[in-house]
């Protein structure tokens, strides 16, 4: 069997590294691939961590999403079969990290081309309700624009455009955690449901996507696991790990959403329209993680067995439960630098929350 060569963008990131993961996972008899992970710095401890676990497998390249010529140009037309394409919200749009990507990885003889993106209330509306979140309309924008460039070259490339919900690893510990409770809690009805998904789903549904174009092609889906009110989050963490859901003061949630646009936008339509995505339909593909399942296998939150099946005011009380378990995310052979970068903060755009 040909090797496969995938470029996949954001691989220090929690969604390219996923997708990495779960590359790395595939079954010894899989067709062989080799990782073209894009970093801007490859000197990070990060991009160091992917590159020394996997030498044989993983590459590192150094380059920058908005100017993607020199990705292209430096490696043999036709030589990169598939690209997962994460973009990130902040001072350079959306489309610009994408739209001249995707062009220069088409005109470079890329075959099938994976598309982050975000779901806007199920797999048919999303086409049509770009919805006035900038974050969200910018990536309806990138989806349109590879949807036009496929059928403008009938047979030249397709794609597989992903949807994730919010994710489950919002909600890693730490203040931006506590905030993301605060934020539900300022602004949604203790009735409303949010979709939640893990990254690790996401990298496996990309991974699907990239190592199986005939089966993927030409398909945009919502990705979800689980969808909760904030009561039954709150229910189901103190039930897994015997501790209260991290959450911050409900006022400092109430300026956030506030101060930045774009994220009371987000939260809004989390409380009028939100996501549809099939949670269902997801979960008969590939084996989707709940909230539960996510907080004791891949969270970073200790669980422990000993309380499972018994009472919140039990756990409520017991200050210092014994056998304790690290629940952390396998990630083989790698450190607390890659850990830690999956995890870090998702504040990370000038614009607010990478909701
Ligand atoms: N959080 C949520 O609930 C949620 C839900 C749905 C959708 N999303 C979407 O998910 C996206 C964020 O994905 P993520 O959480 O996986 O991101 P992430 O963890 O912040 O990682 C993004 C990675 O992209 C790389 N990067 C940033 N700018 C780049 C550039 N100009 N060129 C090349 N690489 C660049 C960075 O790596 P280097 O520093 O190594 O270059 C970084 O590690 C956003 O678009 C957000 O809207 C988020």
């Amino acid at each position: 069997m040909a090797t496969q060569t995938i470029l996949v963008l954001g691989a220090t990131g929690k969604q390219g590294g996923a997708t990495i993961k779960s590359l790395l996972d595939r079954p010894k008899d899989a067709s062989p691939i080799h990782i073209l992970a894009l970093t801007r710095n490859p000197s990070s401890p990060a991009a160091q961590t992917l590159a020394t676990a996997h030498p044989d497998v993983v590459e590192l390249v150094q380059g920058d999403s908005t100017t993607p010529e020199p990705i292209f140009s430096a490696r043999p037309k036709g030589s990169i079969h598939a690209v997962y394409v994460v973009t990130l919200p902040g001072k350079v749009s959306e489309e610009t990290q994408a739209i001249p990507l995707i062009e220069a990885a088409v005109a470079h003889g890329v075959q099938h081309i994976v598309l982050s993106s975000v779901d806007r209330g199920g797999d048919e509306k999303s086409w049509t309700n770009p919805t006035k979140i900038k974050h969200f309309y910018e990536k309806h924008n990138i989806e349109l624009h590879l949807r036009e460039l496929a059928r403008a070259q009938p047979g030249k490339f397709t794609w597989t455009i992903l949807r994730p919900v919010a994710f489950l690893d919002n909600w890693a510990p730490g203040m931006m955690g506590k905030m993301f409770s605060a934020m539900i809690a300022a602004s949604m009805k203790p009735t409303t449901k949010l979709q939640l998904v893990s990254a690790r789903d996401i990298g496996m549904f990309a991974a699907a996507a990239l190592t199986d174009p005939e089966r993927w092609a030409g398909r945009a889906v919502g990705l979800a696991g689980d969808e909760l009110t904030l009561g039954e989050a709150q229910e189901k963490f103190e039930r897994v790990t015997g501790q209260t859901l991290p959450q911050t003061w409900t006022f400092l949630g109430s300026l956030l959403l506030w101060m930045v646009a774009d994220v009371g936008n987000m939260f809004a339509f989390f409380e009028e329209e939100g996501y549809g995505a099939d949670i269902e339909a997801r979960r008969r593909e590939l084996p989707t993680q709940d909230f539960e399942t996510w907080l004791r296998e891949g969270s970073q939150f200790e669980y422990s067995d000993i309380f499972l099946g018994s009472s919140p005011s039990r756990n409520r009380n017991a200050a210092h439960p014994p056998a304790r378990r690290k629940a952390r995310a396998k990630y083989p052979n790698t450190d607390t630098a890659f850990q830690q970068s999956q995890n870090k903060l998702v504040l990370n755009s000038p614009d607010g929350l990478a909701v």
